[in-house]
Parts: structure tokens; C-alpha cells; sequence
């Protein structure tokens, strides 16, 4: 099908390394949905990690290979999708430069996630220049590829807000390059961890892409449960008090659930069955993404080559909106002031 007509995407995600549940159901189940309907560019963002981990740079490159490979497995595709890494493409830099000229420093200081993250992040320095300018660099990316939307989490959505604004001040400054992209608010399910926190890696409460059968296993049957529920003979609240039933809610059919509601309030369903249904049903989901990543195993360069071609195709439109960019900064001033020149 022609690409031409339809509307583009861009998201990215910053090598984090190998992804979790959570990614998968807030991030790439979506990044999948849209890939059929929109002309998708989704890359890593291996410049952004370094705004925050410049103290260990070497970490980032080996994090990129595996993130994409989880995204390959879990079902984006590169015949679908470009998939490319941002360092690759260094126009990146010089539209990060020119829009950096046009920000003013009051937008980044107000933007809510900087002050944020250099309060959770404390035991890092992060006064530094390049993470202010995080969501000039966020810009940079978006608008390269004149992207039309940007599906994000509401965590992003002041970023967005704030390439809009760059977007409309370039565009008004000189010429209009750029469509002024749209936050393609994505929802995300309600996903704790194994705790009940949040999933997320440095808690180690995740249940991960690449885990094995056992090992989903294994951490299921260590999820928390009604606590209020310490013998089977003690009837349960599934929906209020188990954590586990978040994760029942995600990957077991509503009968069942049904089923399940009925028979933990009667007593009569004990949690490590239960649990242990909940794993077999998680691992059959998954079991689609382990066959695609064992055949990705075959060939281990298959990431590089598919990175490679991803770069060749975001170079190829990167390239061309420098240079429109460049001419609309440079190569003569804009009709409204032509006509003030008056000669
Ligand atoms: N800031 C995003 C995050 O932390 C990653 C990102 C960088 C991004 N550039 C982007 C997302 C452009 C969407 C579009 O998740
Ligand atoms: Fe949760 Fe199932 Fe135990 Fe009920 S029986 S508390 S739903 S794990």
C-alpha cells in the first residue's frame, strides 16, 4: 500500500533495556495497533538517556539491541514501521541547534517534569544544559519527521505541548515548515507490579519480555494476593483487595473472571490455583512473542541489519527537512518582509 496520504507517527522510547509488561501494554500494544493505520517512525532514543546518564554512558549501547529486540518480539514490525536509533541520524543535532535558538528558557523552566525529575533523580547532577533542553531535543524528533501525531502517556503530554509551541514559533519566525503535531493520548491499563507498586524495573516487581515459562511462573506464584485472605476458607475481594486480579482482568475471558470473582468470595478457589491459571494464561499470550523472538535468535545480526535499514530510511527524510529548514532560515527572508524592505 502507498504510504503517501497517510498520516505520520512518531514515538520513541529510551533504551532502558529489556522491557516489561507494562511497556507491552502501554506502549508497544499501541505502537502495534497503530503501525496498520498511520506511517509509523519509531525510534530509540539513546541521546535522551544520556541527558540523564551521562555520568555512565557505556550502559546505553548494550540497552538498545535489547529493547529492540523486545519490540521486534512483541510485534512491531519493520516492514510496517521505520525502526531506527536516534544517535544514527545526527540531523537530530543540528534541528535540536536551530530550535534551541527560538526556545526561550523560561517554556523549559516551567515544564513540570524537569523540576521533577531533578527532585527523584537527586543523586544526580541534572543542572546541566542538555536536560533543561530534554524537550527541545523531544521536538527536534518529532517534528523531523513532520509527524501529524504522537501517541504518548500523560506523563509526556507537557513535552508535546511544548513542540507545539516550538512548532508554531518556527513556523511563524520564518516559514511554514512544520504541521504542528497532535498528543495521541494513549491509556494505559492498570498494571502493578508483583507488590502492587508500580511496575517498573528498579523496583524488580516486573515480569519481563524475554522471562522464560518458569520464570513467569515463578513470579507469579510470589504476587500478592488478599491479604485479608490467609487460608482458602476465608472468603476473598478479588476486585478491591487482590493484586494478582489485575493481571486476571488483563488475560482471562470475562466468563472466567466471572468464575473466578464468585468462587474466591465463597472460599472456595485457593490463591495458588488461582495464581497458577493466571500463569498459564499469561504464558499462552506470550508464547506468539517467544516463537518471534527464537526466530530473530537464528540470525543474530538481524536487529543491526533491520537498525540499518530503519536509519536509511529516517536519513532519507531527515535530510530533507534540513534542508527545508535551513532554507527557510536562510535563503531569503520571509514574504512579510520582503514586502517591508520596500526596494
Ligand atoms: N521522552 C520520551 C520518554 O521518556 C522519549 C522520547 C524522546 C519521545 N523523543 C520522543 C517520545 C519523541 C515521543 C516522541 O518516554
Ligand atoms: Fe486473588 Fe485469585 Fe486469590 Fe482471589 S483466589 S485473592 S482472585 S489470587
Amino acid at each position: 500500500m502507498a504510504a503517501q496520504g497517510r498520516q505520520r507517527i512518531l514515538s520513541g522510547m529510551r533504551p532502558s533495556g529489556r522491557l516489561h509488561l507494562g511497556h507491552l501494554h502501554g506502549v508497544l500494544d499501541n505502537w502495534i495497533r497503530l503501525q496498520d493505520e498511520y506511517e509509523c517512525f519509531f525510534f530509540v532514543a539513546d541521546w535522551h538517556a544520556l541527558t540523564t546518564n551521562y555520568e555512565k554512558p557505556w550502559t546505553i549501547p548494550e540497552n538498545i539491541g535489547d529493547m529492540v529486540l523486545d519490540w521486534l518480539a512483541a510485534g512491531v514490525d519493520p516492514e510496517k514501521a521505520t525502526i531506527f536509533v536516534q544517535s544514527d541520524i545526527k540531523e537530530h543535532a543540528e534541528l535540536h541547534l536551530l530550535l534551541s535558538m527560538i526556545t526561550p528558557v523560561s517554556w523549559l523552566e516551567r515544564n513540570p517534569t524537569y523540576k521533577e525529575q531533578q527532585q527523584q533523580l537527586k543523586e544526580r547532577d541534572l543542572a546541566t544544559y542538555g536536560f533543561l533542553g530534554y524537550p527541545v531535543l523531544q521536538a527536534a524528533d518529532i517534528i523531523m519527521y513532520k509527524a501529524n501525531k504522537v501517541p504518548v502517556g500523560v506523563d509526556q503530554l507537557p513535552h508535546v505541548e511544548l513542540t507545539r509551541e516550538i512548532t508554531r514559533r518556527f513556523n511563524y519566525l520564518y516559514r511554514d515548515v512544520f504541521p504542528v503535531p497532535e498528543a495521541l493520548l494513549t491509556e494505559v491499563p492498570k498494571l502493578p507490579g508483583l507488590d502492587g507498586r508500580k511496575m517498573s524495573k528498579s523496583y524488580g516487581n516486573s515480569i519481563y519480555l524475554n522471562d522464560s515459562e518458569e520464570e513467569v511462573v515463578r513470579r507469579i506464584s510470589t504476587m500478592v494476593t488478599d491479604v485479608e485472605r490467609p487460608r482458602k476458607s476465608d472468603p476473598g475481594d478479588p476486585e478491591n483487595r487482590c493484586v494478582a486480579f489485575n493481571l486476571h482482568k488483563l488475560y482471562l475471558g470475562r466468563e472466567r473472571l466471572d468464575e473466578i470473582v464468585a468462587g474466591c468470595k465463597a472460599a472456595e478457589i485457593g490463591c495458588v490455583a488461582c495464581k497458577k491459571e493466571l500463569a498459564a494464561a499469561v504464558n499462552a499470550a506470550m508464547e506468539p512473542m517467544r516463537e518471534r523472538r527464537r526466530a530473530l535468535a537464528e540470525d543474530p545480526d538481524t536487529v543491526k541489519r533491520i537498525l540499518e535499514a530503519g536509519a536509511e530510511k529516517a536519513r532519507a527524510v531527515a535530510r530533507k527537512t534540513m534542508e527545508e529548514a535551513r532554507n527557510a532560515l536562510f535563503s531569503e527572508p520571509p514574504p512579510s518582509e520582503q514586502a517591508d524592505s520596500g526596494e
